[in-house]
């Protein structure tokens, strides 16, 4: 009996011991995360077939544009990060959208006042898109296999429909008197209620998008072109310019995608690759951490009040870097070897005081009466009471067999974007130009504030926070140990911080580290966000104690992210739990 209890108990401390290799399924081969099921699935079947990391992810942004509406598709725009195992290089696509030929600075501003719903609704909101350029693109330059396969599973979802989830039903609620505007966006994601007016469907019923399905399979049959010279464009610019947007058959004829050197940084040895500007994000995640690492050398102890101090003022600061410098870096000048010199963040980290919290008007007078772009300010994502479905924007994470990753964020920006589908396409638009700063100063629909650097030009990348990263092992700098990323507007680089800390300070296993409770600042509003189980309720005092003014929030971000063992080379996937995705791998 003795002897039995003995066994028991080593049996005990040796699942605690093993427990973050228990916490996940292991998977020998690849691994995928997104925020949808069918996208998963998806992506594990280009992986199934014989293709990479990149057919993986592309199968899963296409299908995602079909399935989740809401977050991306084919009218909208986004980051990837791609690295190749074999030659242990990491290339960035940036394929986000740019603002029309005919646009200007002031284009959303009337009487020096911005007006409200002009650059998030309708027409008047759209940016040249860029995701059909950017997925078909890293599909010919990095994947293996034929764009019709590839595109299939988004070409079936499209033709047989997908059933609406919770999620939908949020995102359409929140979108109703948007959506209502268009004929195209009501027909397809709206249906009659009682009194016969449009409204958000019951949960079940089956969207159907017929017309995006042959868009989807003209381009699997040639490519982008019909997309920026052909009939597709052709269509989107009639619908743009119908209803009074300025979107014009030269613009998208002129679109082109950019590559950009990753973003280096590193955190406790491990080097870290991310997204440089039109970004915001990557610089965020390289000095929050970097400062973080100098405040904490020896590493962060778990939500002590002390550490989470240090960590949001370090992320309010970083934030008014944000608004001082950062726009597209094809028109603006930014000072990125000072920014991520050791120097400028151990400064950043010295400038913080540990007792008290610093207000952030301090660091940078913020606009009076500075309003928001959004029609109704409540409407915002962010407010208290909105649910954590109500959620855009979207994240893939890959690593297949052979440790070839793919971080790839993109979005139509706000939920179901401008609310336009360009007629008899299927092809619901972006409202990006919400992203640049209508009149510097005033908050976006994610009450970010942005500046100068981020106001209106033709051409112009609007500033983002999507923040694809790499983390790589320690004792390895060119083996991925992690892909990260997520939506949640100005929250992201928080979240992807957040989650990185949890691995490398905590060793927690990727499924925990991505669902725990997240804290976020981001300069304005001088607030510092806690989600729900976040924080316990003395915690929250200590912080109270130091100045920090708290926000309760139901939950935000989407994050998805693979960790590969540097160890045993064993995968671990994880879909944000707060969220409606899977995370898949292969035996
Ligand atoms: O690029 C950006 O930063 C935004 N368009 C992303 C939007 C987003 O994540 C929405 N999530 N709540």
């Amino acid at each position: 009996m003795r002897t039995h209890q003995n066994w028991w108990g080593v049996a005990v401390a040796a699942l605690v011991v093993a427990w973050p290799a228990w916490a996940a399924r292991p998977y020998r081969g690849g691994a995928v995360a997104t925020a949808h099921p069918e996208a998963s699935e998806a992506a594990l079947r280009m992986l199934d077939k014989g293709g990479n990391a990149v057919d993986a992810a592309v199968a899963a942004a296409f299908t995602l544009g079909v399935v989740a509406p809401y977050h991306s598709g084919i009218g909208g725009g986004g980051f990837a990060l791609v690295h190749e195992a074999k030659t242990g290089g990491t290339r960035v696509l940036d394929f986000r959208e740019v603002a029309p030929a005919a646009a200007t600075r002031d284009m959303y501003v009337k009487d020096g006042k911005v007006v409200p719903g002009l650059s998030t609704d309708g027409v008047t909101s759209v940016a040249v898109p860029g995701a059909v350029a950017g997925y078909l693109e890293l599909l010919e330059k990095h994947g293996k296999l034929p764009r019709a396969v590839v595109l299939q599973p988004a070409i079936d979802a499209a033709r047989n429909g997908f059933w609406v989830s919770p999620k939908y039903q949020a995102m359409a609620a929140m979108r109703r008197d948007c959506l209502r505007q268009d004929p195209e966006a009501t027909r397809l994601f709206l249906t009659k209620n009682d009194k016969g007016e449009p409204d958000v469907p019951p949960i079940g019923h089956l969207v159907r998008q017929p017309e995006l399905a042959r868009t989807l399979q003209t381009l699997a049959k040639n490519g982008p072109k019909p997309f920026y010279s052909g009939p597709l464009a052709q269509a989107m610019v009639d619908t743009v310019k119908a209803g009074g947007g300025l979107l014009s058959l030269e613009d998208l004829k002129a679109y082109k995608t950019r590559t950009h050197e990753p973003l280096e940084g590193s955190y406790r040895g491990h080097r870290i690759l991310t997204m440089p500007p039109p970004s915001a994000g990557g610089l965020a995640v390289v000095q929050v951490l970097g400062a973080l690492e100098r405040l904490r050398p020896k590493g962060m102890s778990y939500r002590d009040p002390e550490d989470l101090h240090l960590y949001a003022e370090a992320v309010r600061r970083v934030y008014v870097d944000r608004v001082k410098y950062l726009g597209d870096p094809a028109f603006v000048k930014i000072p990125m070897e000072r920014l991520t010199s050791s120097g400028y963040i151990a400064d950043l980290a010295g400038s913080i005081d540990p007792k008290k919290a610093t207000p952030s008007a301090s660091l940078l007078a913020p606009r009076e009466n500075a309003g928001s772009t959004l029609k109704n300010p409540t409407d915002t994502w962010y407010d208290p009471a909105s649910a954590p479905e109500k959620k855009n924007t979207t994240h893939i994470s890959v690593i297949d067999k052979d440790g070839n990753a793919v971080a790839l964020t993109t979005t139509v920006n706000y939920g179901f974007g401008s609310c336009v589908v360009a007629k008899g396409t299927g092809v619901l638009l972006n409202d990006e130009m919400d992203d640049f700063a209508a009149l510097p100063g005033v908050p976006n629909a994610y009450g970010l504030v942005t500046g100068e650097a981020n106001s209106i030009a033709p051409g112009k990348v609007p500033l983002s926070s999507m923040s694809p990263t790499l983390v790589f092992a320690k004792d390895d700098p060119k083996k991925v140990m992690l892909v990260v990323g997520s939506p949640g507007g100005s929250t992201i680089p928080t979240t992807v911080i957040q989650v990185i800390s949890h691995i490398v300070d905590q060793g927690m296993d990727v499924t925990r580290a991505v669902g725990m409770g997240r804290v976020h600042h981001q300069y304005l509003p001088d607030e510092l966000w806690v989600d729900r189980w976040g924080l316990e309720p003395a915690t929250q005092a200590a912080l109270e104690a130091k100045g920090h003014k708290l926000r309760k929030q139901e939950a935000w971000g989407d994050a998805e992210a693979v960790y590969s063992d540097p160890k045993t080379n064993l995968r671990y996937a994880a879909s944000d739990p707060r969220n409606e995705g899977t995370a898949l791998g292969q035996d």
